[in-house]
């Protein structure tokens, strides 16, 4: 089948051959079929869906006019587009938490820009925005913020402390409030709404120093409160909607406790696809993070 983009063909697999050795001869098949490129995927037990593009939609700069209208679900947001030119939702229900990793400058920040724009018309979302960097980044968003903070620990712990009680109150209240042990059994509401809480350049706040000075004592214990506030934010959050974005510079440097519970419940993007720009195929790494490496 044809279209403007490229051609699309569902095959049988042939006795022998797997999803493997069609994506071995991916590049054949494009060079044949005049592609520059043609995706191999599995589309049942011996069906083959193979995908073709004249010309990579990825390399064209994107606009994005966001529409300002009440998102139509919470069940996930978009991201940006596939390499065939498909939508790519990332699941927002469910989910306790996501970490983004990407050097300076890869979009990690223009990213919750596109997250918030598409949610914050929702009377059904209110986020906690919380910008390490400390700079002007976040200025124009903090407005639409139930809470936010720069890069002062003492207040980001208050803040967070904050968020926490909200997430015991809610545990305690869930039952006989909604009636439901989880609430994205109902979906979140302007009375129970998701509360996206952000947190970027997070490795500022999980930093231990080294010495036994008081103040690096001090310093020690306030991240070790930080530490433990998200990471229970991440493993108690997800069934009362309270869901954990964390963005670094330095994915592996996150503290474990966090790092892997946000990970755990990182969902498959499904197709895996690309943020617009230049720096590409990261969100195809559905796996545990997103990290969009510059050279890809
Ligand atoms: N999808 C995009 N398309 C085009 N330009 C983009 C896109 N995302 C980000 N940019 C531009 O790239 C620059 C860096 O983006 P951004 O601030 O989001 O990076 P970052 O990963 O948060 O960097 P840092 O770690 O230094 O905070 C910005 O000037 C932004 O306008
Ligand atoms: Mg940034």
């Amino acid at each position: 089948m044809a279209d403007d983009r490229g051609v699309t063909a569902t095959v049988a697999a042939i006795a022998g051959a797997g999803l493997a050795d069609y994506q071995q001869a991916a590049g054949y098949l494009a060079d044949t079929w005049g592609c520059v490129s043609v995706r191999a995927e599995q589309q049942a037990p011996g069906l083959i869906r193979l995908r073709g593009l004249h010309r990579d939609p990825l390399l064209a700069p994107a606009r994005v006019d966001l529409s300002g209208m009440v998102p139509a679900s919470l069940e996930s947001w978009w991201l940006g587009w596939a390499e065939d030119g498909s939508l790519v939702m990332v699941r927002l229900a469910e989910v306790s938490g996501t970490v983004v990793g990407g050097l300076a400058g890869f979009g990690k920040t223009m990213l919750v820009a596109h997250l918030v724009g598409q949610l914050a018309p929702s009377p059904a979302v209110q986020f906690v925005l919380i910008d390490g960097k400390g700079g002007p980044d976040y200025d124009q968003l903090f407005p639409r913020a139930w809470l936010s903070a720069k890069d002062d620990l003492t207040e980001v712990r208050d803040l967070l402390r904050r968020v926490h009680r909200l997430m015991a109150d809610r545990q305690g209240a869930i039952a006989q409030v909604l009636g439901v042990t989880d609430a994205w059994h109902l979906g979140p509401s302007p009375s129970w709404p998701l509360v996206v809480v952000v947190i970027d350049e997070a490795h500022t706040f999980f930093h231990e120093r080294k010495g036994t000075a008081p103040e690096v004592k001090a310093h020690n214990a306030l991240v070790a409160e930080l530490s433990r506030l998200v990471e229970e934010l991440v493993r108690k959050g997800r069934n009362v909607a309270i869901q954990v974005m964390l963005l670094t510079q330095r994915a592996t440097g996150m503290p474990s406790r966090p790092a892997s519970a946000t990970t755990a419940r990182w969902p498959s993007a499904s197709p895996p696809g690309r943020w617009m720009g230049p720096w590409p195929r990261w969100a195809r790494r559905s796996a545990s993070t997103l990290t969009p490496p510059r050279s890809c």
